[in-house]
């Protein structure tokens, strides 16, 4: 079965498990049905990376930001400098920003580069990518402090904190996890959320759906799990895969 209209809402090419055939492979992925792309950077780097990424491939847009697990070290001037890579035409977001209590990053400091992000997505009129990982807590906090346009990525909350995100304004993505057999939350929030406000990810090249869970992900992957969202739903894939890319496309002002 071969679908069209595949947007996936986040990924990192930038990672070195690409190196030995990056360009193949995202010079393939229209062929196999992906229009969207939007790479998220985890720090300066990865931005420059993003950035050089969406140049090359009309398809691929970048997010541009420091995520939690990156920020020891983090320079003085870096909000200066991501506010100004924002000025790229293919720079939709600021992100990936968040919190993850997974490591232990002080969090304090995770907390101020979180906050400090927002309000420049805000200032900016930006969307703003969320990473929330063992953190629900002050995330939400932060949320409901400054309701920026945010997608919540790799949503691994209750159904009921997936209502509050959406009553805050808040996106969702979903991506591989929900064909994992442990999956409950994944799974319910796949199967009662506004369908208006889901979109779908990899993550890649982590999270990689059943069947080839541990094993490096792309954004042609994204099709199992929406199969079985569309399952779910009883919708249609091809149907998902559709209103799914609208989604991104509303969300990340891409007009294209
Ligand atoms: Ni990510």
């Amino acid at each position: 079965m071969s679908y069209k209209n595949i947007f996936d809402a986040h990924a990192h090419y930038d990672d070195s498990w690409f190196d030995e055939d990056r360009d193949e492979l995202l010079v393939s992925l229209p062929e196999k049905g992906v229009c969207g792309v939007v790479n998220n950077a985890v720090d300066l780097k990865t931005a420059a990376k993003a950035i050089e990424f969406a140049e090359k491939y009309g398809y691929f847009y970048a997010a541009v930001g420091y995520h939690p697990e990156n920020i020891i070290g983090i320079p003085d001037d870096y909000l200066e400098k991501i506010a100004e890579l924002t000025k790229h035409p293919k720079v939709v977001a600021i992100g990936e920003t968040g919190l993850d209590y997974h490591w232990d990053t002080p969090k304090d400091l995770q907390k101020r580069v979180f906050e400090e992000q927002i309000k420049l997505s805000l200032d900016l009129k930006m969307p703003l990518v969320v990473h929330d990982r063992e953190a629900h807590g002050d995330t939400f906090d932060f949320l409901r402090k400054f309701k920026p346009n945010a997608l919540v990525h790799c949503f691994s909350g209750s159904v009921e904190l997936m209502r509050e995100a959406v009553k805050l304004g808040c996106y969702v993505s979903l991506g591989g996890v929900v064909t994992f057999k442990n999956a409950r939350h994944s799974i319910d929030v796949a199967s009662e959320i506004p369908i208006d406000k889901l979109l779908l990810e990899t993550d890649a090249p982590y999270m990689a759906p059943v069947p080839f869970r541990g094993k490096r992900n792309d954004s042609s992957k994204i099709i199992f799990a929406a199969e079985k969202i569309a399952t779910l739903r009883g919708l249609g894939v091809q149907e998902l895969l559709d209103i799914t890319a609208e989604n991104a496309k509303r969300f990340y002002n891409i007009n294209d």
